[in-house]
């Protein structure tokens, strides 16, 4: 079991609050992230379910018991740091099996459970190495590892894998996944990187200023955003914002043709957006609108276009790699009706 509640939850440095109400309930087996911009409070929110950190106000239940005060070895969790945190003097088999030789567990036992752990994460032939003779992805395993022998009620990770130069980054993304298919514990992971958060989650938790801005499943942030932070967190290149005002059933963009509004977003509009792959690039006077190519970075299987749209702002285009550079050229942009999104005033979607 592993179900994490928590209500009301808040956190205040002296007079200064940087968890503002969280209300959260996290299923047991759950892989849940917490992302968002530096500074926004996930390694605070993680800290305290962890109670390596105080909470000011407000609950964290685990499995339905209140711990809000409990000490971090009550509550059963075991905490994964990006710094990886090993003891530097101790082989691996001895980092990973720390936690239950100080609790007193049988020298035979302990050395089963690591062995069986080392398995899973393909560290058998490194038991006897010292943390500094390892690599970063091996190193980061190894603290893994560390908190998978204690067989916890749930793990936490703050942004494990930032340490780690991209190609390893995928490889242990792919790893903690298998992880948590294996395991089917509860997990709660802290990110800044929105594509770890698409990748991994079952639930994402979009964090801002100490608040909630949406939770939900990768498909639901990307399909279904609730407001402008979310639209544009989610996404990579990010959604393109338009201002746009409405009338008489049509969204008009400014100086261009603007189109019909769809029947279920009839309330004033102040910003339409749409995201990269879902504009079709058609002959300069068709569309939505049109504008210059500036740039067209070219990735191999995409472009990335970024098109000088006058008052609309530069706006980014996602084609396939195979399609021609056109690079200072006039294009017209065509947004696919079913995939535009309409905010109001206060950069609330307006939605169905
Ligand atoms: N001990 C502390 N005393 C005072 N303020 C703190 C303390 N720890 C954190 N803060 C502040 O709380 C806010 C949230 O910090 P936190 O470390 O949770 O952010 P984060 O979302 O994890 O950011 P990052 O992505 O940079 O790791 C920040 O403004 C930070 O300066
Ligand atoms: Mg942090």
């Amino acid at each position: 079991m592993g179900s994490i509640s928590l209500k009301s939850v808040e956190k205040w440095f002296g007079n200064v609050q940087v968890i503002k109400g969280i209300d959260l309930d996290i299923q047991d087996g759950e892989l849940i992230i917490f992302v968002g911009p530096s500074g926004c409070g996930k390694s605070t929110l993680l800290r305290m379910i962890a109670g390596l950190e105080e909470t000011s106000r407000g609950q964290i239940l685990l499995d339905g018991d209140d711990v809000t005060h409990k000490v971090p070895s009550e509550r059963e969790l075991s905490m994964v740091f990006q710094s990886y945190a090993l003891y530097p003097h101790l082989s691996v088999e001895e980092n990973m099996g720390f936690a239950l030789t100080t609790a007193g567990v049988p020298k035979a036992e302990v050395t089963q459970k690591v062995a069986d752990v080392a398995d899973v994460l393909k560290l058998n032939e490194y038991l006897d190495r010292r943390p500094k003779d390892l690599s970063g992805g091996q190193r980061q395993r190894v603290a893994i590892g560390r908190a998978i022998v204690r067989k916890p009620k749930g793990f936490l990770f703050d942004e494990p894998l930032s340490n780690l130069d991209a190609s390893l980054r995928v490889d242990m993304r792919f790893e903690i996944a298998r992880l948590h298919k294996t395991l089917q514990s509860t997990m709660v992971y802290v990110t800044h990187d929105q594509v770890e958060a698409m990748t991994l989650a079952d639930r994402i938790v979009v964090l801002k200023d100490g608040k909630i801005m949406q939770v939900g499943s990768p498909r639901e942030l990307y399909e279904s955003p609730d407001n402008v932070f979310v639209a544009q967190f989610i996404g990579s290149p990010k959604m393109n914002l338009m201002p746009c005002s409405t009338d008489n059933g049509r969204f008009l963009l400014d100086g261009h043709n603007g189109g019909s509004l769809t029947a279920s977003t009839q309330s004033p509009a102040t910003q339409v957006g749409i995201r990269p792959e879902h504009v079709t690039l058609v002959p300069g006077d068709q569309g939505h609108c049109n504008g210059v190519v500036q740039v067209s970075e070219y990735l191999g299987a995409d472009f990335f276009h970024h098109i000088d749209c006058g008052a609309l702002g530069v706006l980014t285009v996602r084609t396939s790699g195979a399609t021609e550079d056109i690079e200072g050229k006039t294009v017209g942009l065509h947004f696919n009706d079913d995939n535009l999104h309409f905010f109001d005033g206060d950069q609330h979607a307006l939605k169905a």
